[in-house]
């Protein structure tokens, strides 16, 4: 994680916080008065903004990253290149658990997430700086069928077992990774 200022960035990051922040000004926020704004830039050079909706059922509220992240993958978008968020707060705010899952599954596990407050402090940091250990699509898998869902162009083609070293996991009694598939066809 590395600290920065709006004003040090490279144009194409200046370029993102911007459109993070005229996302922003979107954002439907009755509830907690917190606007957020996020925008996804894609290999074509495209900004795909996002900010948060929240819901009279408090926890239907869905944060600005992933309104910005599953509104360009509906679009067509696979070629995610970075990620920017911007919230009025006394730091760039941490994405949220739910929303760090989701980069995960979408974007390359090094593609710069930069994190900014209208104060011009930013945070430079990566998908997989902000969660490691994840749980993949590969994990879904029973023994033996690793890299059979994905490797074609889903996702960011890449579970636990193709980022260097086999992860050795404990022998649960029937020889499978996890519990309550045994059983199964
Ligand atoms: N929120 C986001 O949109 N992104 C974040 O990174 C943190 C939190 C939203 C969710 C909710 O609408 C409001 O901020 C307060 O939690």
């Amino acid at each position: 994680m590395e600290q920065s200022t709006w004003e040090a960035l490279p144009p194409e990051h200046r370029e993102g916080l911007r459109r993070a922040v005229e996302a922003r000004e979107g954002a439907y926020v009755p509830y907690s008065h917190f606007a957020v704004g996020a925008a996804v830039r894609t290999g074509s050079g495209a900004y795909v903004q996002g900010f948060n909706i929240e819901n009279a059922a408090y926890p239907l509220s869905m944060c600005a990253e992933r309104v910005a992240l599953y509104r360009a993958y509906a679009e067509g978008e696979r070629d995610f290149r970075a990620l920017y968020v911007v919230a009025d707060a006394p730091r760039p705010v941490p994405p949220c658990g739910a929303c760090r899952q989701v980069m995960a599954e979408l974007c390359p596990p090094t593609m710069p997430v930069i994190l900014a407050n209208l104060r011009g402090e930013v945070l430079l940091t990566t998908v997989e700086e902000l969660l490691p250990f994840f749980f993949a699509p590969d994990d879904l898998l029973r023994q033996g069928e690793r890299g059979a869902l994905l490797g074609s162009g889903e996702g960011n083609g890449r579970g636990p077992s193709s980022e260097g070293g086999e992860v050795q996991f404990p022998e649960t009694g029937a020889g499978s990774r996890g519990g309550g598939r045994e059983g199964e066809a």
